[in-house]
């Protein structure tokens, strides 16, 4: 167990919507910069689905497990996978990653998308000139919720952000809002046109919230707010 990464910094679970909880943590860049990054916990009828996985503490992981067992583990992304081992040999979930994605010590176990362990979800597969593999998931709990990684943040606040990070962050393009990071789209090669075609899923049904990969849930509007972000920047 000593071989994984110990837990972060974090905060209590965050209610979403009724099955949904989120947990702010952090991750560590470097040398003094903590980010803070966000997790998504859904209830589902065998269990807990856990996304964008953030290692807890013992209280923390006591509070998780009275929110029910973890089933499933989503990968949703390349990234966001240095606590996604831990949580495979510490709960044996049943895991599940996009084709071709960087596994990072997890098995590939099941195919993520069109399948997916939430009833009723939609599996947003996002397909990127450079390549990375990244998806976002649409679940109908709450009027709807999207559950990103990094195509889309929500950069509204420091909490969690250690005090070099709370500097750089936003040089770099980490602030206003709920955005389509300019380092994602350089990242993953997608700019004006080709980020409303790549994103085009993400706005085809509605959603009234959304928990993305870094920053605190978007409840309630949540639909408008990702349109906007796209509108801004294609
Ligand atoms: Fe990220």
């Amino acid at each position: 167990m000593s071989a994984f990464p110990v837990a972060l910094r974090h905060g209590p679970l965050l209610p979403v919507c009724d099955g949904v909880h989120a947990v702010r943590g952090q991750f560590r860049m470097g040398p003094g910069v903590l980010i803070p990054r966000t997790m998504t916990i859904v209830a589902v009828a065998d269990g807990l689905v856990v996304l964008n996985a953030i290692r807890l503490d013992a209280a923390g992981e006591a509070a998780l497990a009275a929110l029910g067992r973890i089933a499933h583990l989503v990968k949703l992304a390349d990234a966001h996978g240095i606590d996604e081992p831990y949580y495979v040999d510490r709960f044996s979930p049943q895991v599940w990653t996009l084709p071709g994605a960087r596994l990072g010590g997890v098995p590939a176990g099941r195919t993520l998308g069109p399948d997916g362990p939430v009833a009723g979800g939609v599996v947003i597969d996002l397909t990127c000139p450079k390549g990375g593999r990244e998806a976002s998931y649409w679940i109908p709990h709450g009027g709807g919720t999207l559950v990103t990684c990094d195509a889309v943040q929500h950069h509204v606040d420091g909490e969690l952000a250690s005090w070099l990070a709370r500097r750089i962050s936003p040089l770099l393009g980490f602030s206003g809002g709920v955005i389509v990071p300019r380092m994602w789209r350089k990242v993953h090669g997608v700019d004006g046109a080709a980020v409303r075609e790549v994103l085009a899923g993400l706005t085809a049904r509605p959603f009234a919230n959304l928990v993305t990969g870094h920053g605190p849930p978007v409840i309630g509007g949540a639909d408008a707010a990702v349109r906007d972000a796209i509108a801004r920047v294609s």
